[in-house]
Protein backbone atom coordinates (compact mmCIF):
# COMPACT_ATOMS: atom_id res chain seq x y z
CA UNK A 1 0.00 0.00 0.00
CA UNK A 2 1.14 3.19 -0.85
CA UNK A 3 1.30 6.08 1.51
CA UNK A 4 -0.32 9.31 -0.29
CA UNK A 5 1.44 12.86 -0.21
CA UNK A 6 -0.99 15.66 0.55
CA UNK A 7 -0.89 18.91 -1.08
CA UNK A 8 0.37 20.20 2.02
CA UNK A 9 3.65 18.12 1.29
CA UNK A 10 3.18 15.79 3.93
CA UNK A 11 1.61 12.06 4.51
CA UNK A 12 -1.87 11.57 4.68
CA UNK A 13 -3.30 9.11 7.26
CA UNK A 14 -3.03 5.73 6.10
CA UNK A 15 -5.40 3.01 6.91
CA UNK A 16 -4.45 -0.04 9.58
CA UNK A 17 -2.44 -2.35 7.59
CA UNK A 18 -4.81 -5.04 9.59
CA UNK A 19 -6.76 -5.97 6.57
CA UNK A 20 -3.61 -6.97 4.07
CA UNK A 21 -2.09 -8.70 7.35
CA UNK A 22 -5.43 -10.98 8.13
CA UNK A 23 -5.54 -11.69 4.11
CA UNK A 24 -1.77 -12.52 4.24
CA UNK A 25 -2.12 -15.10 7.58
CA UNK A 26 -5.01 -16.65 5.25
CA UNK A 27 -2.99 -17.17 1.99
CA UNK A 28 -0.61 -18.70 4.19
CA UNK A 29 -2.59 -21.35 5.60
CA UNK A 30 -4.51 -21.69 2.60
CA UNK A 31 -1.24 -23.52 0.99
CA UNK A 32 -0.22 -25.20 4.43
CA UNK A 33 2.95 -23.23 4.50
CA UNK A 34 5.07 -23.98 7.45
CA UNK A 35 7.62 -21.00 7.81
CA UNK A 36 7.61 -17.57 8.56
CA UNK A 37 10.57 -14.78 9.02
CA UNK A 38 9.98 -11.36 9.64
CA UNK A 39 12.78 -8.66 9.60
CA UNK A 40 12.67 -5.63 11.73
CA UNK A 41 10.07 -6.97 13.87
CA UNK A 42 8.77 -5.51 16.66
CA UNK A 43 5.31 -4.53 18.86
CA UNK A 44 5.29 -0.94 17.47
CA UNK A 45 1.49 -0.76 17.52
CA UNK A 46 -1.63 -1.21 15.23
CA UNK A 47 -0.07 1.48 13.07
CA UNK A 48 2.49 -0.72 12.23
CA UNK A 49 0.87 -3.57 12.13
CA UNK A 50 1.91 -5.81 15.05
CA UNK A 51 2.56 -8.37 12.70
CA UNK A 52 3.91 -10.57 14.84
CA UNK A 53 0.84 -11.20 16.68
CA UNK A 54 -0.83 -12.01 13.58
CA UNK A 55 1.16 -14.17 12.53
CA UNK A 56 0.92 -16.18 15.69
CA UNK A 57 -2.75 -15.49 16.70
CA UNK A 58 -3.95 -16.27 12.97
CA UNK A 59 -1.72 -18.59 11.17
CA UNK A 60 -0.70 -22.42 11.77
CA UNK A 61 2.98 -21.97 11.09
CA UNK A 62 5.26 -24.15 13.11
CA UNK A 63 8.14 -21.72 13.14
CA UNK A 64 7.76 -17.77 13.17
CA UNK A 65 10.91 -15.89 13.27
CA UNK A 66 10.98 -12.65 14.45
CA UNK A 67 14.35 -10.96 13.62
CA UNK A 68 15.61 -7.43 14.62
CA UNK A 69 18.50 -5.53 15.74
CA UNK A 70 17.53 -3.85 18.72
CA UNK A 71 17.36 -5.72 21.93
CA UNK A 72 14.70 -3.47 23.34
CA UNK A 73 12.42 -4.72 20.34
CA UNK A 74 13.14 -8.28 20.70
CA UNK A 75 12.48 -7.97 24.42
CA UNK A 76 8.58 -7.17 23.60
CA UNK A 77 8.24 -9.63 21.08
CA UNK A 78 9.41 -12.43 23.76
CA UNK A 79 6.71 -10.64 26.10
CA UNK A 80 3.94 -10.34 23.97
CA UNK A 81 4.12 -13.85 22.16
CA UNK A 82 5.42 -15.70 25.34
CA UNK A 83 1.89 -18.21 25.20
CA UNK A 84 3.31 -18.72 21.53
CA UNK A 85 5.90 -21.51 21.64
CA UNK A 86 6.44 -21.49 17.61
CA UNK A 87 7.53 -17.71 17.83
CA UNK A 88 11.07 -17.45 17.83
CA UNK A 89 12.51 -13.79 19.06
CA UNK A 90 16.59 -12.98 17.60
CA UNK A 91 18.29 -10.19 17.98
CA UNK A 92 20.42 -10.13 14.53
CA UNK A 93 20.94 -7.97 11.15
CA UNK A 94 18.00 -8.83 9.01
CA UNK A 95 19.99 -9.70 5.80
CA UNK A 96 22.87 -11.18 7.68
CA UNK A 97 20.36 -13.43 9.32
CA UNK A 98 18.99 -14.45 5.95
CA UNK A 99 22.17 -14.92 4.35
CA UNK A 100 22.87 -18.00 6.98
CA UNK A 101 19.43 -19.14 6.82
CA UNK A 102 19.46 -22.36 4.91
CA UNK A 103 16.09 -23.76 5.57
CA UNK A 104 12.41 -22.96 3.07
CA UNK A 105 11.19 -19.80 3.94
CA UNK A 106 7.66 -20.00 3.00
CA UNK A 107 6.72 -16.13 3.93
CA UNK A 108 9.30 -13.30 4.48
CA UNK A 109 8.63 -9.97 6.28
CA UNK A 110 10.78 -7.59 5.60
CA UNK A 111 10.10 -4.17 6.68
CA UNK A 112 12.46 -1.99 4.53
CA UNK A 113 16.06 -1.56 5.52
CA UNK A 114 17.79 2.00 4.51
CA UNK A 115 20.27 1.53 1.48
CA UNK A 116 22.66 3.20 4.05
CA UNK A 117 22.07 0.30 6.16
CA UNK A 118 22.94 -2.18 3.52
CA UNK A 119 25.62 -0.33 2.05
CA UNK A 120 27.17 -0.46 5.67
CA UNK A 121 26.86 -4.16 5.85
CA UNK A 122 29.82 -4.74 3.24
CA UNK A 123 31.55 -4.60 -0.15
CA UNK A 124 28.46 -5.75 -2.35
CA UNK A 125 26.17 -3.68 -3.49
CA UNK A 126 22.13 -3.71 -1.96
CA UNK A 127 21.21 -5.30 -5.11
CA UNK A 128 23.35 -7.89 -5.09
CA UNK A 129 22.70 -9.15 -1.47
CA UNK A 130 20.99 -12.32 -0.96
CA UNK A 131 17.64 -10.86 0.42
CA UNK A 132 15.41 -13.58 -1.58
CA UNK A 133 16.98 -16.91 -1.06
CA UNK A 134 15.55 -19.64 -3.66
CA UNK A 135 12.19 -20.75 -3.45
CA UNK A 136 11.15 -17.73 -0.59
CA UNK A 137 8.17 -16.16 -1.02
CA UNK A 138 7.62 -12.47 0.53
CA UNK A 139 4.90 -10.14 0.69
CA UNK A 140 5.12 -6.46 -0.75
CA UNK A 141 4.35 -4.37 2.74
CA UNK A 142 0.97 -2.88 3.44
C1 LIG B 1 8.82 0.17 11.50
S1 LIG B 1 9.54 -0.92 12.66
C2 LIG B 1 8.74 -2.43 12.29
C3 LIG B 1 7.31 -2.53 12.69
C4 LIG B 1 6.91 -3.91 13.13
N1 LIG B 1 7.19 -4.90 12.08
C5 LIG B 1 5.45 -4.02 13.57
O1 LIG B 1 4.74 -4.87 13.05
O2 LIG B 1 5.05 -3.28 14.45
C6 LIG B 1 11.15 -1.21 11.97
C7 LIG B 1 12.02 -2.18 12.79
O3 LIG B 1 13.06 -2.64 11.95
C8 LIG B 1 14.23 -2.81 12.74
N2 LIG B 1 15.36 -2.84 11.79
C9 LIG B 1 15.82 -1.82 11.02
N3 LIG B 1 16.86 -2.22 10.26
C10 LIG B 1 17.04 -3.55 10.54
C11 LIG B 1 17.94 -4.54 10.07
N4 LIG B 1 18.87 -4.23 9.16
N5 LIG B 1 17.85 -5.78 10.57
C12 LIG B 1 16.93 -6.10 11.50
N6 LIG B 1 16.03 -5.20 11.99
C13 LIG B 1 16.08 -3.94 11.51
C14 LIG B 1 14.18 -1.65 13.72
O4 LIG B 1 14.96 -1.91 14.90
C15 LIG B 1 12.68 -1.54 14.02
O5 LIG B 1 12.32 -2.25 15.19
Amino acid sequence: MLIRIGSNGFWQPRALPTRSLRETARLFNQINSQTIIEIGSGIHGRLAGDNILTWARRTRANRIIAVDLDETRIREVKEATSQYPNVEAIIAEGVRYLADFSSTIDLLYLVPIPRARCLALGERKPTEMPLLPRGTSSTAGR
